[in-house]
């Protein structure tokens, strides 16, 4: 039971923008391929499109064993065996896992819903994804790395022939990574065909046999992987030459610290956490998931219940919520984009402004200084967008972040926490924001990153303290900031 599927000359629009530009490629069966490519280049849309989530606008077909269809829902697609794990989560909040898991597939017994089957369905699921979790709990009391893993344990259920995933592991511990890269090696040796979408050029590397780029709504190659360096892929996603991924590393500064956290503690996630930063330092959070960084942080901001001390500048300061953290200079960069991060329904300048309104109101709000607002920053964040006046949720993941980036600096805080500040995001983007980062901590201001990618800490940070189960482990820096360092320190093999 395989199955071929052809893209024929694609053209995709939204309203008046065109974002597909006649696509054709073809994939046989049994086989695992990488989807690559930047930012809105058009990797979601066209999978969308075969998925049944999106029809397609203009002209093109897409042939399923050499039958041209059309998809008008994820169930017709899913009756052929295409499934597709979305980039942006796609379960219900108030759901259990096991409802979740066979939403619009709901086992029966005569006209009753079989509970005890789907729940047990669920189970083995979660197993085979190594979660953890009762197939009763809500879909709203997970963390973001558990809602994925309930994502592909819904696809493995639908029992897919073509199964795309879209961005799987941004939220997963390598860990998790590793399960999921065994369990797709068993569908491949079962003969289903894979499409990966990912921004970690590694994994597309390590796990794939083939890679297909697009670059802005075009198909540009398909090439063995073994025949590409993660350098050349790069290449072909941006169509030109890249630099170097990292700035130079700057000094650490020396001086009073700028942030200064005293035996913070967040109940239930982080026992009695102290650090500083300073003005013009960057110090990067690591650890696994689950071992409280984004916990401390949220408690840090007011989004958690928390006590401890924090002082800014000197100044001991209390924050209920993140508006007060923004009048101290404090502003966050949530992990969660969809979740807290941006309002996905509302215009890009909305989004951008929201936390900074009074920037903006003279003393009514001023939409011409809202728009040149945007506009400065669609600019220099490189935020592509067909329109600027439509919502978030138009924009493609990457630019999404690039959004929620921006609307953090908006206010110009003295100390930035940057939770996972490049997840989704393509290798040219990554760079822009690497610099930015450095040109924040240039300015003066005090920066966390908090990122599972140690790489990125590795290369970007001046000390990076790690977490486990907690607590604040081990802060390195100089020669004992290296990956096999953080790993024992996160793991608690030292
Ligand atoms: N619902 C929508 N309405 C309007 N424009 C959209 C919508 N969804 C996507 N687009 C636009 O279509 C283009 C392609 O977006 P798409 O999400 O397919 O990119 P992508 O390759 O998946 O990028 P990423 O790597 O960031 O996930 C982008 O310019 C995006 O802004
Ligand atoms: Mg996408």
């Amino acid at each position: 039971m395989s199955l071929q599927v052809e893209f024929r000359d694609i053209t995709h629009s939204f309203g008046p923008v065109e974002v597909l530009h006649g696509v054709s490629f073809a994939l046989e069966p049994g086989r695992v391929y990488g989807l690559i490519g930047e930012n809105g280049a058009g990797k979601s849309t066209l999978m969308k499109m075969l998925a049944g989530y999106l029809e397609p606008s203009g002209g093109g077909e897409i042939r399923v064993n050499g039958t041209p269809c059309r998809f008008r829902s994820s169930r017709e697609a899913e009756a052929q065996g295409i499934v597709l794990i979305h980039q942006e989560f796609n379960l219900a909040d108030d759901l259990t896992i096991a409802q979740n898991t066979y939403l619009g597939h709901e086992k029966k017994r005569g006209w009753v819903l079989d509970d005890d089957a789907m729940r047990q369905g669920a189970r083995e699921a979660l197993a085979q994804v190594g979660l953890d979790a009762d197939p009763d709990t809500r879909v709203r009391q997970l963390i973001v790395a558990e809602k994925q893993l309930v994502e592909i344990a819904k696809a493995l259920v639908r029992k897919a022939r073509l199964l795309i995933m879209d961005e799987p592991t941004a939220t997963l511990t390598p860990g998790e990574t590793d399960r999921l890269f065994a369990l797709m090696a068993q569908l491949k040796a079962e003969g289903v065909t894979l499409l990966y979408i990912s921004h970690k050029l590694e994994e597309v590397e390590r796990i794939t046999d083939e890679v297909i780029v697009m670059r802005d709504g075009r198909f540009v190659t398909r090439q063995p992987t073994a025949a590409l360096t993660r350098h050349t892929m790069a290449n072909l996603m941006v169509g030109r030459e890249i630099a170097d991924l990292y700035p130079a590393k700057e000094p650490a500064p020396a001086g009073e610290p700028l942030l200064r956290v005293r035996g913070l503690t967040v109940p239930g996630w982080a026992q009695s956490v102290s650090f500083e930063v300073r003005p013009g330092e960057i110090l990067g959070f690591a650890g696994l998931v689950g071992a409280g960084r984004t916990e401390l942080f949220e408690g840090l901001l007011g989004l958690r219940p928390a006590h401890g001390e924090v002082a800014v500048a000197g100044k001991v300061v209390r924050l209920r919520n993140p508006r007060e953290a923004a009048n101290e200079g404090i502003t966050y960069l949530s992990e969660d984009r969809k979740g807290k991060g941006l309002h996905v329904d509302f215009g890009l300048a909305p989004n951008l402004t929201l936390m900074n309104l009074k920037a903006y109101a003279t003393p009514v709000l001023s939409p011409a200084r809202e728009l040149q607002a945007l506009a400065e920053s669609l600019k220099s964040f490189g935020i592509r967008t067909g329109d600027p006046r439509q919502p978030a949720s138009a924009l493609s993941g990457g630019n999404q972040q690039k959004l929620a980036l921006a609307k953090v600096l908006q206010p110009q805080p003295r100390v930035v926490v940057l939770d996972e500040p490049t997840r989704g995001v393509d290798v040219g983007a990554k760079r822009d924001i690497y610099f930015l980062i450095q040109r924040l901590a240039r300015e003066g201001r005090a920066v966390i990153v908090v990122s599972s990618e140690l790489v990125e800490l590795i290369g970007l940070c001046h000390r990076v303290a790690v977490m486990r189960s907690g607590q604040l482990t081990a802060t390195l820096s100089d020669e004992d900031l290296n990956e096999e360092e953080l790993i024992a320190h996160a793991t608690g093999n030292r």
